[in-house]
Formats: structure tokens, C-alpha cells, sequence
């Protein structure tokens, strides 16, 4: 009789995007008819930029020839892509980093689910909430949590709340912990740390020898100043942090998985009895050993995003979406709504009305107005009473979706 890791036993039944596909498939099964619109899982919707087809094409062609053929490549990426990471996402903001402190890979959310791995079962773990739920789901599997309590929380995992009452800024916890999770611009809230306000996390994360997993997948629509796109800016974050970037959010690559994380050479881990060692090297061996790279022509193609055109038609898609967050953000203003985030980011978190419940807020916006969006609550018990919508829909299937919130949703 083979034994289970009864620790899944402990999530809830369905991944929180599975769980709405499901939802939503029952509900065109019941009403063929409607015309869904998708503003819920924060896929991309417009294609590839046509620089990202030309050099995956031409990666296609070299494919074809015995003379140009890629088989196996580096686990950790090619150097071709690795230096213009290097050097174009980090150098122009003064942080100079190693090649082998770069690890390409198949996207963000195996990154960040996987990075656990490499520390005890036994450390103190602390994540914003509401957060994604990734990080928290990937913890409960490696047995770091107690059970799922009535109030939405697991046991021995430090919740950090943030909502519309302190600003959606995190507060240091009190007691010390061994981990960190941060995301910044945010998923799900859309919003955003100052500078200053990174620096306290570092600042703690340096007197308490904590490492922070810094997950960076929307900088490229950060708009504002003083926001900071990569955690590196901030004084000594090379001692404590590991950053985690995609190819998804910024370049439309959620379909061709292509992603990268960085783990500096002086961020530390340590035994029971003290001794130090290197994350990075413990990050390689892991990596090395449960991955054989990203494709050869998927890295060509994320390699073709750092060309003078490549950069002008990503940002081309950045400011498309950005606008439909602004449709979304003012037109949900319009009625009265509360919306947060939305400025620096894809993701607008509006409060629901009357301070309906997150699950009944869904279920209304998909009978009433034929319209999926997130449950806050699915990202943590701080969600209840929030609402996720994607600026990642075609700009007339939100502009739409608008409309109709503003007039079939009866509030
Ligand atoms: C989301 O909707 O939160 C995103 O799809 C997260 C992800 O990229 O996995």
C-alpha cells in the first residue's frame, strides 16, 4: 500500500484558476449561448510580437540543418540570451551581474513554486495576503504548514494582510522569519511599493538573515517613478534577495514559457549548525538536475526582445493593456466602485459592493453581466470582499465588459 504526501490532503480541492474554468465551463454548458468575456486568469491575449516570430522562425530554419541543430542546451539558458538580460534589464540600473547568478527557465511560476525546495521543512515562512497562490500551495506540499482553519489560514505560515485600510502596504511581521515572499507591482492587487518602502523589507531581511523571494513578472508596467523594477536597487538586496522574471507578461510569451531568475552568488542559506552556503549553488544543482532548459528556439525568440524593434513593439503591448486597465479602472469608477491597482499594473482589485462576498460577486458578474473575473478570497483570507479583473483582454472585449458591469450588473 503505497503511501500518499498527505500534505495535498490538506489544500483545497482545485487550483484557484482551475476552480474557475470550472465554474465557467458548467455555466456555458448551462447558457450556450452567452457571450463569456475573460478578464479572470492573467493570460495575455494579443499575439507575439512579429520580432519574436522572425528570430523563432529563422531558430526553426537552423533547427532543420545538421550544421546549425541544437540538441541539449545549457540548463541554465544560452549566454546569448543570459548577457542581454544582463544587460539590458540590470546594468542600466547601476546592478552588475554575473552570468552564473542568471537561470533561465520555463517560466515564473515554477520558479517560484520550486525555489522552496532548497530550504528546511522547518523554516518560518511569511507571505503578503492576499498573494499568489502559488506560493502558498507549493509550501502546504512540502509539509511547512499546519491545517487550512476556518478563518482561510494555514498553521505556521506568518500572513502579512494588506487592503484598502493600510494602503495594500505590508507590514513587517513582528515576530522573525526565515522566508519572505513579495511581489511587486503586485498580483493580485495591481499596487505597488515605494523605494523606501522595499527598503524596510531588505533592511529587515539583513539583520534577521531572511532571504525575500522577490517575484518582479509586471516591472514592465510600472509607469510611475520611484518604483522600483527590480529589488537590486535597493542597498544590500544582493545579500538577501532572489528575483524572479518573465517573458510572459511583458513580451506575450504565457503560451512558449520563458522566464528567469536571478540568484546572486552572496545570498546565503545555512545548516542546523551554521555554516553558510551559497543559494546560487544550491538554486544551479537543483535546476541542473530537474531541468534541461528552456528551448533553443523559445530563447531565441526572448533574445529577439532586446533589439531596438523588439523593445518598441513590447512596449507597443504594455501600453495597449495599460489602457484597457485605465478603461477598466474609470469605468468601474464611474459606478461608484472602489478599484485600487490598475496604475502600475495590469490588475485592477475593486471592492465588491455592499461587501459581498468574493464567490457571490463571481457568480453575479458571470449570470448578470457574462463576465469571469478572480475571487479575491482565492488569494487569501485579506481577499474576502475584493475582485480581481485582467487588463489582459482584447481593448473591445473590455471596453465591453464595462459596459455591461455598468448596465445589466444590478448593485
Ligand atoms: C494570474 O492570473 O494570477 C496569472 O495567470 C498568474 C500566472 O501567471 O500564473
Amino acid at each position: 500500500m503505497i503511501r500518499i504526501n498527505e500534505n495535498y490532503l490538506k489544500l483545497p480541492g482545485s487550483y484557484l484558476f482551475a476552480e474557475i474554468a470550472r465554474r465557467v465551463t458548467a455555466f456555458k454548458e448551462q447558457n450556450p449561448a452567452a457571450d463569456v468575456i475573460r478578464l479572470g486568469i492573467g493570460d495575455v491575449t494579443l499575439p507575439l510580437p512579429p520580432v519574436v516570430i522572425d528570430a523563432m522562425h529563422k531558430a526553426v530554419d537552423e533547427m532543420a540543418k545538421a550544421e546549425t541543430f541544437h540538441g541539449y542546451g545549457p540548463e541554465q539558458g544560452y549566454n546569448f540570451l543570459i548577457q542581454k538580460i544582463a544587460q539590458h534589464d540590470y546594468a542600466p540600473l547601476g546592478i552588475q551581474l554575473g552570468e552564473d547568478e542568471i537561470f533561465v527557465s520555463d517560466g515564473s511560476k515554477s520558479d517560484t513554486g520550486n525555489f522552496q525546495e532548497i530550504f528546511g521543512t522547518d523554516i518560518r515562512v511569511a507571505m503578503t495576503d492576499p498573494v499568489y497562490p502559488v506560493y502558498i500551495d507549493t509550501n502546504v506540499m512540502a509539509g511547512r504548514t499546519g491545517a487550512l482553519g476556518q478563518d482561510g489560514r494555514y498553521a505556521n505560515i506568518t500572513y502579512i494582510p494588506c487592503h484598502a485600510g493600510n494602503h495594500f502596504i505590508p507590514e513587517l511581521p513582528k515576530e522573525k522569519v526565515d522566508l519572505i515572499y513579495l511581489c511587486f507591482p503586485n498580483n493580485p492587487t495591481g499596487t505597488t511599493l515605494t523605494k523606501g518602502e522595499l527598503k524596510k523589507w531588505v533592511d529587515y531581511a539583513r539583520a534577521n538573515k531572511t532571504v525575500i523571494l522577490f517575484d518582479a513578472a509586471y516591472e514592465a508596467y510600472i509607469q510611475e517613478k520611484d518604483i522600483p523594477h527590480s529589488i537590486y536597487e535597493i542597498e544590500g538586496a544582493k545579500e538577501v534577495a532572489v528575483e524572479f522574471r518573465t517573458f510572459s507578461k511583458n513580451a506575450g510569451f504565457t503560451g512558449n514559457r520563458c522566464a528567469f531568475t536571478v540568484v546572486p552568488k552572496t545570498v546565503m542559506g545555512y545548516t542546523a549548525g551554521g555554516e553558510a552556503y551559497s543559494l546560487n549553488k544550491l538554486w544551479n544543482r537543483r535546476h541542473t538536475t530537474k531541468f534541461n532548459g528552456v528551448p533553443y528556439i523559445v530563447q531565441k525568440g526572448a533574445e529577439a526582445v532586446y533589439t531596438d524593434e523588439g523593445r518598441k513593439q513590447t512596449r507597443a503591448m504594455i501600453d495597449y493593456y495599460m489602457a484597457n486597465a485605465k478603461t477598466i479602472r474609470e469605468g468601474l469608477q464611474n459606478v461608484g466602485l472602489q478599484v485600487y491597482g490598475g496604475v502600475n499594473a495590469p490588475y485592477i482589485w475593486l471592492k465588491t459592493p455592499n461587501n459581498m462576498d468574493s464567490w457571490a460577486f463571481f457568480d453575479k458578474l458571470l449570470h448578470e453581466a457574462h463576465i469571469v473575473g478572480t475571487p479575491g478570497v482565492g488569494f487569501g483570507p485579506s481577499g474576502q470582499g475584493y475582485f480581481r479583473l485582467t487588463a489582459f483582454g482584447k481593448a473591445e472585449n473590455t471596453a465591453e465588459a464595462i459596459q455591461r458591469i455598468q448596465t445589466r450588473l444590478k448593485v
